[in-house]
């Protein structure tokens, strides 16, 4: 069989964040599936980079007093020191403010022009007058049209869940100055995604087998029946001030964002091919050609893995932009799921939204993570839970118990009593039971390389922990170390050792591409010898080195001190320059203070100190708990509060609180709301409801 040249990408992190254990997810992913065709013989390169343009990096940039290039700069350095850290092995990582990605951005956007599918047209938005800028639409908040709840964002309402339009807000102002926005008109570049060329190709891609079943569904809604036109025309351009690339013969008009990022793949892969051809120096690898991996009649493969939220534009948009333009189509999307915590979306103020750095601080083993991901990763677009009891008890009993056990239990006896020697495992020697056993592992061999060239990982790990058991309960049947005490019987603790030694090596083999560093621990220090698919059955073990200790239990402390670590608040312990500054620049940005009362009108406002006797999760309520409330009346008071983001509502009950008593009750799909709780919010996230000092009782009034 030929070698496969193959493509492959990550979405590219934002560069305005740092990388968390849902990110992961996808890296981890991806790399695993590079090291599997690399470890196949195969031509195989992955690159990556940051997607490093937009309004919120330039604001974030401007708050820290510094350049959006200073900002990017750091970032990358983070980001990179993150994936080091889970041992991600990009071939490239770069970022999308390159040259590279400028030039294929240009060139691409001057095609579609050519092409006759841009069109300028004239867009109303908000402006904001003192910022001097037009205003994303989360840089927009204002109260919700539906429920009345203030300081929403442009796009949708966290209390009531509506979306509506930035333009029906209201008493609309900027979250970057406070000021009342204008509307204002501005001319934008559009994609015509609507032109027949292009809803006609998208039909046929959807159909080539590019997709996996429920990303090809998601894109039949998209699209509609044959007779619908459903896609609209893309809007391709921002107004400056705005870091990213000018738009070629149009002043003052910049690429959106997302129209940059995905060329980034190609900017990131080109960097590549000129730091392999430019210096080629003592290089074994050949050169690399771009054109060979990209121009419309490529033989090599291209895969993108992406998560399923960001499917609109890998599957729509990027495609019709690469045929339009003269570049080949990706050959598959690889969506995945989105990670919760412990059964929950990543949560701040749970301490669930863990960053890949805490991880690794609290200086819990990388490869823990890849292994748990990758028994629970199966190649679908469904989410995956990471339940940190789950995790610690399957890395010890699967990594600990079952696997390094075999070594750590067999690999004394050879270096003790035989000078390390292994056994030739071949010919007469051997019993059924060791024939039969090599042969279940070595046959096992396809069905795994199968399972990961699915991307089932889940599957190959079945497999090899069921092969594990096989070679543990060899061991425990065979029990060395009562042959090790017995005269004469040297001849057969050498053979079950070595045996042994040698399904631990094949299962290292297998497991290489999750636990890279250990199975190179493993091929360097203990074996002394490189493990591939295809040298399976003629390993050369003739002698193993003193076996080192290979990779300790999971300590729940461990994972208790990396929760506690995230857990958000205004002034974290660990401090960096940049989060103090970070969370200063988001001071600036609060909510103008509203119109001034009197005390009359304050003391209309009746509140009370409650009890929360009883807090429930709401069906099919996205927002919102139930609270039950005692303020010392008779009847306890039911409240429908927006809170569900941020509490768990067991860790309410018996809680003190503070409400508004005398507010209107209020009609809601779940039933009556008889007041309102009070919480605390801002730019940063989180939300925060109240606590009396100790004391107070259910019913007092606060004045
Ligand atoms: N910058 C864009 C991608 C541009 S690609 C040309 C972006 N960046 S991101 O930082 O928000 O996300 C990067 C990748 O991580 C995405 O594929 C996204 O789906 C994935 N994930 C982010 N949070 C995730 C989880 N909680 N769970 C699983 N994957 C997640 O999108
Ligand atoms: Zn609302």
């Amino acid at each position: 069989m030929s070698k496969r040249k193959i493509l492959v990408t990550s979405a590219l992190p934002y560069a305005n964040g740092s990388i968390h254990l849902g990110h992961l997810v996808e890296y981890i992913q991806t790399d695993i599936w590079v090291r599997f065709q690399k470890m196949q013989g195969n031509e195989c390169h992955y690159v990556c980079a940051d997607d490093t343009h937009g309004t919120p990096i330039m604001l974030r940039a401007e708050k820290e007093g510094i350049t959006p290039e200073q900002l990017i700069d750091r970032v990358w350095h983070e980001h990179k020191a993150d994936f080091d850290g889970f041992h991600v092995a990009f071939d490239h990582y770069g970022s999308t403010n390159s040259n590279e990605t400028k030039e294929y951005s240009q060139a691409i956007y001057r095609k579609l022009k050519a092409e006759n599918l841009i069109e300028v047209r004239s867009v109303e938005q908000f402006y904001d007058p003192v910022k001097e800028m037009f205003l994303p639409d989360r840089f927009i908040k204002g109260e919700c049209p539906k429920c009345h709840a203030k300081d929403q964002y442009g796009d949708n309402c966290e209390a009531c869940g509506t979306t509506y339009a930035p333009t029906e807000l209201i008493n609309p102002y900027s979250a970057v100055s406070g000021a009342q926005p204008e509307r204002r008109n501005s001319d934008h570049y559009f994609f015509k995604l609507s032109d027949p060329r292009c809803q006609q190709f998208l039909r046929e891609w959807t159909r080539g087998g590019s997709l996996q079943a429920e990303a090809a569904n998601k894109m039949q809604e998209w699209l509609g029946a044959e007779s619908e036109n459903k896609l609209s025309d893309w809007d391709i351009s921002r107004d400056a001030p705005y870091f990213g690339f000018e738009i070629p013969d149009a002043p003052g008009k910049y690429f959106y964002v997302w129209l940059d990022a995905p060329v980034g793949y190609m900017g990131s892969f080109k960097k590549l091919c000129n730091l392999r051809n430019e210096d080629r120096g003592a290089r074994i690898e050949p050169p690399l050609d771009f054109d060979e991996f990209w121009k419309t009649d490529s033989k090599t493969e291209l895969y993108h893995f992406i998560g399923k939220d960001i499917l609109y534009f890998h599957a729509l948009f990027w495609p019709a932009m690469l045929q339009h333009a003269g570049f080949r189509t990706p050959t598959k999307l690889f969506a995945h799921g989105f990670l919760t915590v412990n059964g929950e979306k990543m949560s701040k103020s749970r301490g669930t939204f863990i960053t890949a750095e805490s991880y690794l601080k609290q200086g819990l083993n990388p490869e823990y993570l890849r292994y748990y991901y990758a028994a629970k990763l199966n190649g679908t677009m469904e989410d995956l839970d990471l339940n940190l009891e789950d995790f610690v008890a399957k890395v010890n009993s699967d990594l600990i118990g079952k696997y390094i056990n075999i070594a750590s239990r067999c690999a004394g006896f050879l270096t003790k009593k035989f000078d390390g020697k292994v056994l030739p495992l071949a010919g007469n020697t051997l019993s059924p039971r060791e024939e039969k056993t090599e042969s279940e592992l070595l046959e096992a061999g396809d069905e795994i390389a199968r399972a990961y060239e699915d991307r089932d990982y889940s599957r190959a790990i079945r497999k090899i922990m069921s092969l594990a058991d096989i070679a543990n309960q060899y061991v425990n049947d065979l029990k060395p170390w009562e042959l090790a005490k017995l005269e004469g019987q040297e001849a057969k603790l050498h053979l079950v050792c070595s045996s042994a030694m040698k399904y631990f090596a094949i299962l290292t083999a297998y497991l290489k591409p999750i636990l890279p560093t250990l199975a190179e621990q493993v091929e360097k220090n203990l074996f002394g010898v490189q493990f591939t698919w295809s040298n399976l059955s003629s390993l050369p073990l003739e002698k193993i080195q003193p076996y080192q200790h290979l990779m300790s239990r999971v300590d729940q402390k461990q994972i208790d001190a990396m929760i506690e670590a995230n857990k958000q608040t205004l002034a974290p312990a660990t401090d960096t320059h940049s989060q103090v500054r970070h969370a200063e620049a988001q001071q600036h940005a609060i909510t103008p203070i509203a119109e001034t009362i009197g005390i009359d009108d304050f003391s209309k406002i009746d509140l009370r100190v409650a009890k929360i006797v009883n807090a429930e999760h709401v069906e099919c309520a996205e927002k919102l708990l139930k609270l039950t409330l005692d303020i010392g009346e008779e009847k306890p008071r039911t409240v429908f509060a927006g809170i569900k983001s941020a509490y768990d509502p067991e860790k309410l009950k018996g809680r003190m609180t503070v409400m508004v008593a005398n507010l209107a009750p209020r009609k809601m799909k779940f039933g009556m709301s008889e007041g309102m709780v009070l919480a605390a919010s801002g730019e940063a996230p989180g939300l925060f409801i109240l606590s009396p000092d100790d004391g107070a009782q259910p019913g007092m009034r606060i004045k």
